[in-house]
């Protein structure tokens, strides 16, 4: 039986600080965001975004009344997670209207865990092929005004409906994976932003991605001449394309210039979005299945997962006939189009902008949030949810 992607959403918040501005603001050389680091647009999260309304906002678009008495699991991936106990699953479980003969979890791994929930769902979808699994991979990413991460933050979740007889792509049985304990990025309990040894996390990142593609080619016998495309995770664009030169050596002229071509269209959603943890790498998988213009059905593409403390991935899917038809190329041009600019002062504000912390109650500005779900407000310590669409 062949198991993987049958649908792919996406959702971004409605503002975006521009990078240029931004390295003016901080003394620093424009180019240094836009080539150093490769990103143009940084989203910025209202606060009636958190990763339950924007996980919930991803998956409106794609599911349907059948897919939703379908799903079986959700699998919510998240490190910006707003409870400690509940799962973010049963709040996206309920704003959806889904089945509740459903199973509904939280994973965590950093920015790994989106891959552990596709990996977990292909096994369920093995034991029970009629059923079809939602993961979720949701974040804002926050490192703090003025750090060196800044450059790299950014909010926005991918949701992924698996199923048997996908349509956009089968994902391979065989798969390469790396675990080892090290403190290059996390974020203790009680703090609000990741702490991060920034170059160690670098080193870390590729090391670990040479590691995962030897193995993989062991397993499978595959090689460069094999792959359409790779994606990475992306925190940044920059940081694939370092890992992509570590072994684009191994391949002919030929597969250097179509592995560097794709490369490009992988990163363009990723670069005017920012880093969304969990949903990073299908982000650029996004990006390449919607802005190609060459890639053939049966055409094989190579992913590399990488959650930071650390595990990473490398796993490959085949693409299915006419799969463009299935994506929502659309929508998603048009949300990234419609987009504001808000100015450096007005991110800080927003960024600034939190919660009440010592159990009070609070009701949110939502008629200044455009998007279906949005987080209303707290009342008696409880998270208090909206969906436009079904009010
Ligand atoms: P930094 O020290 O500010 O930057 O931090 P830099 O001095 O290393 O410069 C960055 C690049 O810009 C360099 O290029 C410079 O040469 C270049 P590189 O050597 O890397 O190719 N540069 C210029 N280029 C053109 N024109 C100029 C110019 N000036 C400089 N004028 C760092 C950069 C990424 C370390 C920082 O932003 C950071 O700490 N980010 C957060 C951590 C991160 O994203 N790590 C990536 C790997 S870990 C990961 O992916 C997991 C993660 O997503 C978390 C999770 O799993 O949940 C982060």
């Amino acid at each position: 039986m062949e198991i993987g992607i049958d649908k792919m959403g996406f959702y971004t918040p409605h503002m975006y600080v521009d990078m240029n501005k931004l390295a003016v603001a901080r003394n620093d050389e424009p180019e240094k965001y836009t080539i150093g680091i490769g990103q143009e647009k940084m989203a910025v999260p209202p606060i009636t975004q958190d990763a339950v309304t924007l996980a919930a906002n991803a998956a409106m678009e794609i599911l349907d009344e059948a897919d939703k008495e379908k799903i079986d699991l959700v699998i919510f991936a998240t490190e910006s997670g707003v409870d400690h106990s509940k799962a973010a699953a049963i709040y996206a479980h309920h704003l959806l209207r889904l089945n509740p003969r459903a199973r509904a979890i939280e994973v965590k791994e950093a920015c790994y865990g989106a891959t552990a929930g596709i990996q977990l769902a292909k096994g369920h979808i093995s034991l029970h092929p009629d059923r079809k699994v939602l993961v979720l991979g949701s974040d804002i990413s926050r490192y703090g005004l003025h750090t060196p991460g800044e450059v790299t933050q950014g909010a926005g979740a991918v949701a992924i409906l698996m199923s048997a007889n996908p349509r956009v792509m089968v994902l391979g049985k065989e798969s390469a994976y790396h675990t080892e304990d090290i403190m290059d990025f996390w974020r203790p309990l009680y703090s609000k932003t990741a702490l991060v040894q920034g170059k160690y996390s670098v080193e870390k990142y590729n090391s670990f991605f040479k590691t995962v593609w030897e193995d993989y080619k062991k397993k499978t016998g595959l090689t460069l001449k094999d792959f359409a495309a790779i994606c990475f995770h992306l925190p940044y664009t920059k940081q694939g394309l370092k890992a992509l030169r570590l072994v684009i050596d191994e391949g002919t002229a030929a597969d250097k210039e179509r592995l560097l071509a794709h490369f490009e269209v992988s990163k363009q959603y990723n670069k005017i979005v920012g880093n969304i943890y969990t949903g990073a790498l299908y982000l650029s998988l996004l990006s390449l299945l919607e802005l190609n213009t060459d890639i053939e059905d049966g055409a094989r593409i190579g992913l590399y997962s990488y959650g930071s403390g650390a595990v990473g991935e490398f796993f490959s899917g085949i693409l299915q006939p006419n799969y463009r038809e299935y994506l929502h190329v659309r929508h998603h041009r048009k949300m990234l189009s419609e987009r504001n600019e808000v100015s450096v002062q007005e991110y800080e504000d927003l960024f600034n902008q939190e919660l009440p912390a010592d159990g009070s109650d609070i009701d949110l500005p939502v008629e200044n949030d455009p998007a279906p779900v949005l987080l209303s407000g707290i009342k008696d310590h409880m998270r208090m949810y909206i969906n436009k669409d079904q009010s």
